[in-house]
């Protein structure tokens, strides 16, 4: 592999069968006075560094320097990593002749550069589901949002009729679609969304956040015009992100920010713009986070039948079990046979879930999120549509970092909870939530710097 650089790479093989998280084993203090294998239930909100991530960015480090202008060796290096790494992420994505990837702070970041970078007269189209980092960047004057959807069949429905009510409005239209949902985990029916979309002469930007940890991402397959995911969801948490697809409006749009980097000249009569990813790059790049999620995506792709197989056990168990505890309500939107990433929102009958995720990690060393999920309008509708009492929910997200272990003890627990509550006393703080009252560890953390 050569780059424009004229410096050669050579790959090292990531010869890890599982891949390893980094702090998996680790152990934290319960409230009963035991140390536990701490158990991460909460991989859709951030995942730790896989091993081989970390090691990338050590390694990246020893040659770090500024990129792009430097002339140092140490900057060719820099910038041929970087340059390298938009390589990595583009086979990722499976990216099409034209396409760009553009990196960014986050998913939420490349939402709101593509919303920045929408002709002014586009008519965007979104459902209600979606988390709010897809649902609220677009102008809502010319926003049309779709109802949850209560099946697959009814998706398509929606869709089909959203882009009719829009036919006749002037401009392009963009229909925005999530992967997978970060509250039930479910992979959308992308196969049977993108042509309804496609047949009515719309485009389709898709939120990868969830499913680019799970499952093949592939552009050109998919048939979607752009795609955002998160390093921090795919075991590269050093704060980069991904917007990669068609160039045309981002080429058109004016730079996200304005800056050095996003510039070919900057004369008293005014300032020529770059094309190309680098016209929404503006600033120093974040080399570290970019090289840190390029060695996500490659041992991802390298060990994805291992990923699946792991994933599709936990996901099996969790929502099985789950489900089997009497008092536990679990959510769907399809339907609870639907195909779904190891993600599993649940209730528990007169339990509030600030409570139960404050038990689950206290007295069982599990780390779990409750909430709404930033997704205010799905977790509302789900709840509402249940009859449960709930205004919140709890979610489990299993991982790389999750073990069969974990798994068996989660279901323990919430079926303790369910039948008996929490063993220890909390009481409810203003600031903190749910706390242990008169917490007999020691609190205090020791600063890593
Ligand atoms: C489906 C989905 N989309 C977008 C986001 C936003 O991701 P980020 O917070 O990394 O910008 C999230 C985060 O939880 C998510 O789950």
């Amino acid at each position: 592999m050569s780059t424009a650089s004229s410096l050669e790479f050579r790959r090292s093989p990531i010869a890890l069968a599982e891949l390893p998280v980094v702090g998996a084993g680790e152990l934290i203090p319960t409230v009963h006075g035991e140390w536990v294998d701490y158990a991460n239930f909460d991989h859709g909100a951030s995942t730790p560094a896989l091993v081989s991530v970390a090691a990338a960015v050590e390694r990246a480090s020893l040659t770090y320097s500024s990129v792009h202008r430097g002339k140092g060796w140490n900057s060719r290096v820099s910038s041929a990593l970087y340059e390298a790494a938009r390589e990595e992420v583009a086979s990722f994505v499976g990216a099409r002749e034209g396409d760009q990837v553009v990196f960014t702070r986050n998913t939420t970041d490349s939402f709101n550069l593509l919303a920045r970078a929408l002709p002014r007269d586009t008519t965007v189209i979104v459902f209600e589901t979606e988390h709010h980092a897809t649902l609220l960047p677009w102008d809502a004057r010319r926003t049309l949002r779709l109802p949850v959807p209560a099946s697959v069949k009814d998706a398509e429905a929606l869709l089909r009729t959203g882009l009719k009510e829009t036919a006749a409005v002037k401009g392009p239209r963009l229909v925005v679609l999530n992967g997978a949902s970060n509250v039930t985990g479910e992979y959308w029916p992308l196969e049977r969304l993108v042509p309804i979309a496609r047949a009515a002469g719309a485009r389709v930007a898709l939120d990868a956040a969830q499913l680019a940890p799970h499952r093949r991402l592939d552009l050109a397959a998919l048939d979607v015009d752009w795609v955002a995911f998160s390093g921090h969801k795919l075991y590269a948490p050093y704060g980069a992100g991904v917007l990669a697809g068609r160039a045309d409006w981002l080429d058109a749009a004016a730079p996200y920010l304005a800056g050095g980097g996003a510039t070919q000249a900057v004369t008293p009569a005014g300032t020529r713009w770059q094309t190309g990813p680098a016209r929404h790059e503006a600033g120093s790049p974040n080399v570290l986070g970019v090289v840190a999620l390029a060695a996500a995506c490659a041992a991802l792709r390298e060990h994805a039948g291992a990923v699946h197989a792991h994933e599709e056990a936990l996901a099996q168990r969790l929502r099985d079990g789950l489900a089997a505890i009497p008092g536990v309500e679990t959510y769907s939107i399809f339907g609870p046979a639907h195909d779904r990433a190891p993600v599993v929102t649940f209730t528990i009958d007169g339990l509030d879930s600030g409570l139960v995720s404050a038990a689950l990690s206290a007295e069982h060393g599990i780390g779990v999120r409750d909430g709404k999920f930033c997704a205010h309008l799905l977790v509302d509708s789900l709840l509402e549509e249940s009859g449960t009492d709930a205004t919140t929910a709890v979610r489990v997200s299993a991982g790389l970092a999750t073990t069969d272990e974990h798994v068996e003890r989660l279901l323990a627990a919430v079926a303790s909870l369910a039948s008996g509550g929490p063993r220890a006393a909390y009481e409810h703080d203003a600031g903190h939530g749910w706390v242990v009252r008169d917490d007999p560890r020691d609190l205090t953390v020791t600063l890593p710097w």
